[in-house]
């Protein structure tokens, strides 16, 4: 099954996810990589030879025509799934609209709790003992979609930032790349809010 894989920052679950295409009996590869601006994502693209698609907001007179040209784009490559792994920008309605239902993200705290673009530091701040990483389909909400997998990861006392969401990232490396091969293997049920594989 073609994938493609949206990136904002430094890659490293692209990476994971790369790592397992390229096993021998992976049933997923990465068709295309897809981010919205200059980052490490890019060159990860380049050394592993796979296509990259870079749709800037800057570059398109609003939002309606960065959607439509994201959309454009992804539709281009006919992928089976889509997966966001630290892109940084809210899906449109146009590309929600196409690729609904087979867009699958991580992120780093058990939603519902610290949902949003800061959900390390927040929960760090907030006092949490534990926290962890939670896989899940993409909706027109902010990380609100049917969750599909979650792991705990302990808060240590002494954790900044950055020790955490590094220990984070390890869960979510292995979580992700499992999510997603169960996936394209035997899809997703979805009953109102819920989401099972079965
Ligand atoms: C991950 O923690 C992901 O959950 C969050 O952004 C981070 C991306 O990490 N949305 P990387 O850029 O793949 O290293």
């Amino acid at each position: 099954t073609p994938l493609v894989v949206m990136a904002s920052g430094t890659g490293s679950l692209l990476e994971s996810l790369i790592a397992r295409a390229d096993a021998a009996d992976a049933p997923f590869r990465i068709a295309a990589i897809v981010v919205d601006r200059t980052c490490r994502a890019q060159d990860i693209a380049q050394r592993n030879d796979i296509p990259l698609i870079t749709c800037r907001l800057g570059d398109h007179p609003d939002r309606a025509a960065w959607d439509r040209a994201l959309t454009d784009a992804v539709a281009a490559v006919d992928p089976g799934w889509i997966v966001t792994a630290g892109f940084m920008k809210i899906l449109g309605p146009a590309f929600l609209g196409r690729f609904g239902g087979r867009i699958v993200n991580s992120h780093p705290a058990l939603l519902p709790a610290f949902p949003g673009a800061h959900g390390v530091p927040d929960a760090l701040e907030y006092g949490v003992k534990v926290t962890g990483a939670t896989v899940h389909l993409v909706d027109e909400g902010v990380d609100t979609g049917p969750i599909l997998a979650q792991q705990v990861v302990t808060v240590a006392d002494d954790d900044t930032v950055e020790t955490l969401h590094e220990r984070i990232k390890t869960v979510e490396r292995v979580l992700l790349a499992d999510v997603v091969t169960a996936l394209v293997t035997r899809g997703v049920v979805i009953d109102g809010r819920k989401a099972r594989i079965p």
